[in-house]
């Protein structure tokens, strides 16, 4: 009991410190924290980031399942990591690196059955699609997905919104 009290302090502090400081996070969040805010940007690793869920336990989900009003195969469900969350709570207009969303595609049925993902993985002076990672399939073994940074098909569209966040929900 008497180690579980600095232990508590300890996480604490890293994480108050990675959330008020994310563009910082690279050197004060370890490889478990960052792992579990931001997905991982290598393909490969990020398909199996989402099928195991890596996003549920930090992210910021949307209050329901609601109709895609975009391209994205119906029924969604959006979640904001917690670095686009403090980004937001302070009215950033750039966001940090590291901001994150994942969106759970259902296509009409009940269950996840695909994603799309965008990942901030530079912060240029002024907004811009190459800062952005983009990920979309429409399976759950991303076959076919797209996949890459500025992709024109999910920029172009997404160039309409606060940095490329199209959803209206705000934390
Ligand atoms: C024709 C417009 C359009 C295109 C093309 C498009 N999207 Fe979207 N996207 C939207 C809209 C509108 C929303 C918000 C409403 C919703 O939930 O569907 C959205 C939401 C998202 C979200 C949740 C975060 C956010 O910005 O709101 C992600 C992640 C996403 N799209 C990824 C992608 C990816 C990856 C691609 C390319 C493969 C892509 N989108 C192509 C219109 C588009």
């Amino acid at each position: 009991m008497r180690h579980l009290i600095p232990a508590t302090i300890g996480l604490f502090c890293l994480l108050t410190t990675f959330i008020s400081l994310p563009s910082q996070a690279h050197t004060t969040c370890d490889e478990t924290c960052w792992a579990n805010v931001i997905p991982p940007t290598n393909k490969a690793k990020l398909i199996n980031w989402l099928n195991n869920k890596g996003y549920k336990a930090n992210f910021l989900p949307e209050p329901a399942r609601h109709q895609s009003t975009g391209p994205h195969g119906g029924v969604v469900k959006t979640y904001y990591n917690p670095v686009l969350v403090n980004d937001l709570a302070a009215r950033r207009k750039r966001f940090s690196k590291g901001a994150a969303m994942v969106k759970e595609l259902f296509l009409g049925g009940n269950t996840v059955a695909g994603y799309a993902v965008m990942v901030k993985t530079d912060r240029s002076p002024t907004v811009k699609a190459g800062d952005w990672l983009f990920y979309e399939a429409f399976d759950t073994n991303g076959q076919g997905a797209f996949y890459g940074k500025g992709i024109q098909l999910c920029a172009g569209c997404h160039s309409a919104g606060k940095d490329y966040l199209l959803s209206t929900f705000r934390p």
